[in-house]
């Protein structure tokens, strides 16, 4: 700990959101919502690394960009990576973390990325989540859970579910986390398949909330501060494990006004039910459309059909499971890590 050449390695989850309704903006720009989030198994990890540096400053960081396809290990990309070069290191997610830990310029981080930019999965939050778990244990800090959600919720709202994972109900602004159910470390037979499709252009967060405020009319102010999700209905999120009944509590409030900025993803849904899906729905703001599948095969064959014949505006489909666990410390990296 806290020695030169000392390591931690830390991973987070990304996620959706299978319920999510949005009540009214308050001050400081953020919605009341109640939002039901799956951690998924698209995963980032991250490399904390303590070196001989300058003590004061930031850490920095590295980011490495992998491809997800369905069925096979996910495949390093040198074109998805070079978009993170030359970006500041204090913008990125995983270093305002580690930052916020106490750690200066002698961390390095080493970002390993599967979860697509401004895709409505969390990306960026669980890549604070991951170098959160990573720079605690590197910097030998101890900090409990309770401790990381109260600093993850100051990067970013999506961050205290990054941390929890499993399925968890979100209230406040969507970041006080009640745990529903436990995720699992591999997919068990109480588990959700989706497909994935992620889009070539990623949709601003503010954006969407920013319309839907708009076709409300009223800013939203005339909606409860703090919507809720019925007690029945978070009864079955943590009971119920087939793909089915999951199906019909599906609900998204930000679907209408992300369609309204970006029409074509509706169609993309539609397309995944032509292709056997059970039900879809948009993850968090978008643009990343999701349908869910029966099982592991349906993932598989959906998402390889879509990637087949791509819709215009697509980069590609895969496939994903969930409920997974929420951040944690890893022994090791992944074999298909670089
Ligand atoms: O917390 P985060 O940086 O992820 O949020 C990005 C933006 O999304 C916020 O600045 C805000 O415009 C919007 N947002 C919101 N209500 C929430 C969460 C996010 O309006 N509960």
């Amino acid at each position: 700990m806290n020695q030169i050449g000392s390591k931690a390695i830390g991973s987070a989850p990304s996620k959706i959101n299978l319920i999510l309704r949005a009540g009214a903006i308050d001050d400081r720009g953020y919605h009341g919502l109640a939002t039901a989030f799956e951690a998924v198994s698209l995963r980032e990890y991250v490399v904390a690394e303590y070196f001989d540096g300058q003590a004061t400053g930031y850490p920095s960081v590295q980011t490495l960009v992998y491809r997800v396809e369905p069925g096979v290990e996910p495949e390093f990309s040198e074109q998805l990576t070079q978009q993170f070069r030359g970006l500041d290191d204090r913008d990125h997610l995983a270093v305002r973390a580690a930052h916020a830990l106490g750690a200066d310029g002698r961390v390095k981080l080493t970002v390993h990325k599967t979860v697509p930019v401004a895709g409505g999965m969390a990306g960026g939050s669980a890549d604070a989540a991951a170098s959160l778990v990573a720079v605690n244990d590197l910097l030998g800090l101890n900090k409990h859970l309770d401790e990381l959600q109260a600093l993850g919720r100051s990067l970013g709202a999506d961050v205290p579910a990054c941390l929890v994972g499993g399925i968890c109900l979100g209230t406040g602004h969507g970041d006080r986390m009640t745990l529903l159910r436990e995720g699992a470390a591999d997919p068990s037979y109480k588990c959700h398949w989706w497909v994935a499709v992620f889009m070539k252009q990623g949709l601003s967060t503010p954006k969407v909330f920013g319309v839907l405020d708009e076709l409300r009319g009223d800013d939203g102010r005339s909606f409860s501060k703090d919507p809720e999700i019925g007690q029945r209905v978070l009864e079955s999120l943590a009971e119920v494990p087939d793909s089915s009944s999951v199906s019909e509590l599906l609900e998204n409030q930000l679907q209408e006004p992300a369609f309204a900025l970006r029409p074509e993803l509706a169609a993309i849904g539609e397309h995944l039910v032509d292709l056997g899906c059970i039900s879809w729905l948009l993850s968090g703001s978008g643009p990343t459309v999701v349908g869910l599948v029966a099982n592991e095969e349906e993932a598989v064959r959906i998402a390889s059909a879509v990637n087949a014949n791509p819709p215009e505006g697509t980069r590609g489909a895969t496939a994903v499971w969930g409920p997974g666990v929420g951040a944690r410390l890893e022994r090791a990296l992944p074999n298909w890590t670089r």
